[in-house]
């Protein structure tokens, strides 16, 4: 469980997450935040993961304060964020990108291998190719593979269909529907249909503060979002 309790985030002096709580468990299937562009949904997500600081408020990972830890302790307890960069290593293969994530649990390395292999076929079939020679959609298979590599508890996805077809976008939902059986995803999106259809709890989320909580359908069906998208 992550808990985010009244934060304020700032890049230098600028302001730009105000007051902010939430939460997500692994009794969630999936949480959706949506919200425009430079809203503060990546910032959120970074901040969980301990990738920058808060300056009011409080994050806790299973109790514990994010602040007070390690990125990669963040990930060990079970929280793994799968950026909007992707930041695959292009020139290593597939596998050796999935053997990377999963620094944290090389214990258990061989068996979620195979269950990512399992998840992605396409990944088993490519896994000596170069990871940068991938397609753009291949390519977000094997970053929210290697994010399945550290064994989450809750895996945040950041906007996994930017820059794909709508062909391709639609089978990374399946997809992520498919993880969402095992793992809890917290799912930051610009595509507001599919990430709300999915969601059992959403956030809309604008200028750095929640404007609006729902089940994903009744946000969708809400004024809030026809104003904002429609
Ligand atoms: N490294 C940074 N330095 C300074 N300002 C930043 C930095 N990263 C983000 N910001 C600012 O913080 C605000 C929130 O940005 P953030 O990337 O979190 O938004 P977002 O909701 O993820 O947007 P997008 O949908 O475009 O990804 C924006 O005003 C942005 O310009
Ligand atoms: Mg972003």
């Amino acid at each position: 469980m992550i808990e985010v309790d009244g934060i304020d985030v700032s890049y230098g002096n600028i302001q730009v997450l105000w007051d902010l709580s939430f939460h997500v468990s692994e009794e969630d299937r999936v949480v959706s935040i949506v919200g425009p562009n430079g809203a503060g949904k990546s910032t959120l997500l970074r901040v969980m993961s301990g990738l920058h600081p808060y300056h009011a408020g409080s994050v806790t990972a299973w109790g514990e304060d994010v602040a007070e830890m390690d990125p990669s302790e963040v990930v060990q307890r079970g929280f793994v964020h799968v950026s909007e960069e992707r930041n695959l290593f292009g020139d290593m293969t597939v596998r050796e990108n999935l053997e990377m994530g999963a620094y944290t649990k090389r214990d258990t390395l061989d068996e979620t291998l195979r269950e990512v292999f399992d998840l992605f076929p396409i990944l088993e079939e490519r896994a000596s190719q170069r990871a940068g020679s991938m397609s753009g959609g291949q390519q977000q298979m094997l970053a929210i593979g290697r994010g399945l590599m550290a064994r989450p508890k809750i895996l945040a996805l950041d906007e996994p269909s930017e820059g794909l077809a709508p062909q391709i976008t639609n089978r990374v939902f399946e997809k992520i529907d498919e993880i969402s059986e095992e793992v809890t995803v917290l799912l930051v999106e610009q595509h507001v249909h599919k990430a709300l259809g999915l969601a059992d709890r959403a956030y809309l989320l604008e200028n750095g503060e929640f404007v609006a909580e729902d089940t994903g359908p009744a946000l969708l069906e809400s004024d809030h979002i026809k104003d904002a998208y429609l």
